[in-house]
């Protein structure tokens, strides 16, 4: 039997993450991703997912630290950042500079401090490549800011408002890891052939890329940006479906009731921005998408993902859609990780098989006389 898209198949066990698509369900390390939001800084959610506990006081300012003294960029990485052809997409570019980082020092195994490193070089990585392509000067990280400010910090070039903050803190959290998805899939398998962390996480940001998985968040906003120029809801979603193509920001291989990051995700940008011309619209998007779904493909619960308020959430925080797909991956770099980590532990090297289908043939037949 063939399982197309490993659908249904378990490659691993993890203590990591549990995803439950039937109830609606996300828990890191044994806890709702609701309370997490609630009650936790990227920082303690990143500790929890590496160490599966949540840190001390004295750990936390820890992590802090080690943050801080890595998210300074080498040479060599900011002379790739201001070389790279001005075309390359920031995803393209984030995967091409991380990559750079991997020297010999990144040998089997990988270890937390790695995970660290990789975790605050990519939002200073992603802002001074913005940055540049804007031909803006960098803004160097603030030692005193955290993880998410120091983000805005840097690609804005003034402190960022709390609420920006605790809304883009929240999507960040949420992001960070969900169980055997296809970007963390390719950097177990690559982790699982014994190659660095960097290599893994490069493999990861290629998957992550497509529009697919992380890709989907800027598709959205088209769409909604579609609708706002037309007015017509309906018109537009029903087009759209009738072109064969999927709405995106709808569907999940694994929830089939509605994905509890897309519920966050609604409830914070409700408490954060009240009467909000986008928020309306993506409800209004959703209520209209979840009805004619069901219509034309009955049955398939196909609910929004966390990716479809993932949109509504960047634009409240003025985020440019070329920043989407790139944030997504500056918090799924601490899921990917604790994934690569945990395959080192108890390693198997993935080798699944395939079915060939095509002729047996003898090169003698092939010759024309
Ligand atoms: N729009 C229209 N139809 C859809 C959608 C959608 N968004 N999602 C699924 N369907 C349909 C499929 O066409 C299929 O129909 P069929 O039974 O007639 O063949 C059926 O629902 C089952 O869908 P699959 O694509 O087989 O489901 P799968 O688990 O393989 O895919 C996926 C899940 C990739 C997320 C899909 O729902 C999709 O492409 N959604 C749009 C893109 C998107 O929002 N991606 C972000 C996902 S969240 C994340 O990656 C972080």
């Amino acid at each position: 039997m063939i399982h197309y898209g490993l659908k249904g198949v378990i490659a691993a066990e993890t203590g990591i993450s549990h995803v439950d698509g039937e109830k609606g369900q996300l828990i890191y390390r044994g806890y709702e991703i609701g309370e997490i939001i609630d009650q936790c800084t990227f920082e303690e959610a990143a500790y929890l997912l590496w160490y599966g506990e949540f840190p001390t006081g004295e750990q936390l300012h820890d992590l802090k630290v080690s943050l801080v003294g890595n998210r300074q960029l080498p040479s060599y990485i900011i002379d790739l950042i201001v070389s790279l052809p001005d075309e390359m997409d920031l995803m393209s570019a984030l995967r091409t500079i991380l990559s750079a980082e991997g020297r010999k020092a990144y040998r089997w195994k990988p270890t937390i401090e790695q995970a660290i490193r990789m975790t605050a070089m990519a939002p200073t990585i992603i802002a001074f490549r913005r940055r540049h392509l804007e031909g803006k000067t960098f803004i160097p990280p603030k030692p005193e800011l955290n993880h998410v400010e120091n983000y805005l910090y840097m690609l804005k070039g003034e402190v960022p408002t709390k609420a920006h903050v605790n809304a883009l803190e929240t999507y960040m959290i949420l992001t960070m890891e969900h169980g055997m998805n296809a970007s963390t899939f390719s950097a177990r398998v690559t982790a699982s052939t014994e190659s660095d962390i960097v290599s893994a996480i490069t493999s990861a940001i290629g998957t992550m890329k497509g529009p697919l998985h992380g890709g989907a968040p800027s598709e959205v906003i088209s769409l909604l940006n579609e609708v706002n120029e037309q007015g017509d809801a309906e018109k537009v979603i029903r087009n759209i479906l009738k072109r064969g193509k999927k709405l995106m920001g709808f569907g999940h291989r694994i929830y089939k009731t509605i994905d509890p990051r897309s519920v966050a995700l609604k409830s914070k940008l409700k408490a954060f921005s009240g009467e909000d011309k986008w928020l309306d619209l993506s409800m209004k998007v959703e209520k209209l998408g979840v009805q004619i779904l069901e219509e034309v493909k009955p049955g398939r619960s196909l609910y929004t993902n966390v990716e479809f308020y993932a949109a509504a959430i960047m634009k409240a925080v003025q985020m440019e859609k070329e920043l989407f797909t790139p944030t997504f991956t500056a918090s799924r770099i601490v899921g990917w990780s604790a994934h690569i980590l945990e395959q080192a532990e108890n390693n198997v090297i993935f080798r699944p098989q395939s079915k060939y289908i095509g002729p047996i043939k003898k090169k003698e037949d092939s010759i024309q006389v």
